[in-house]
């Protein structure tokens, strides 16, 4: 072997402890990135899923009351007046859209005169805050015997 040779080969000999040094050292970083990575992406994966569940925990806390039996022909000119009124731009039967659905409202009151009214009433007066939603508009030309008709509808889809 040359003299060079030698010479080279004993300084790279020399310097093999630095350079393990740093390869370990990039080795442990890349390590901490890579685990820093995996756990944001664990935890923003799990945050929306989370969310989902806790607002379909309490979406629908049912008021407890009596049910009382409405007139068949009630319903069905409730039915009829929803259908030829602005609600399902809003609303769907089974769905969430811009307000809660129907069967949703349907669950959450019992159907009596006392909430088929109230209910009436705010959907005369519009308004917010019983749902996180946004606004109902007012629906300030429905006859308050009209718009009971159409919440009895509502909550006779009570499954
Ligand atoms: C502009 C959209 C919109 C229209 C049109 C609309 N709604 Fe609503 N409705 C909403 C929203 C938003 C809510 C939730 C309000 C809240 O959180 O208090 C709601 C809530 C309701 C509720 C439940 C109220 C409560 O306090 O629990 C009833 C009943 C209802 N709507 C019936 C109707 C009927 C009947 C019509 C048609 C005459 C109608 N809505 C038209 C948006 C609308």
């Amino acid at each position: 072997m040359s003299r060079k040779n030698q010479r080279w080969r004993r300084s790279v000999i020399k310097l093999l402890p630095l350079w393990s040094r740093s390869f370990l050292l990039i080795k442990n970083w890349f390590t901490g990135c890579f685990f820093i990575g995996l756990f944001s992406l664990v935890a923003c994966h799990n945050q929306p899923a989370e969310k989902i569940e806790r607002t379909n925990f309490d979406y629908i806390k049912p008021i407890t009351g009596a049910n009382e039996v409405i007139a068949a022909g009630v319903v069905e000119k409730g039915e009829v007046l929803i259908s030829y009124s602005d609600c399902y731009t809003c609303h769907k039967l089974n769905e969430r859209s811009v307000g809660p659905a129907f069967k949703d409202i349907a669950k959450r009151y019992p159907t009596n005169k006392i909430y088929i009214e109230m209910l009436a009433r705010k959907v005369i007066k519009g308004g917010s805050r019983s749902w996180g939603y946004p606004v109902m508009s007012p629906h300030p030309t429905l006859v308050l015997e009209d718009a009971k008709m159409m919440t009895a509808y509502i909550l006779s889809l009570k499954e």
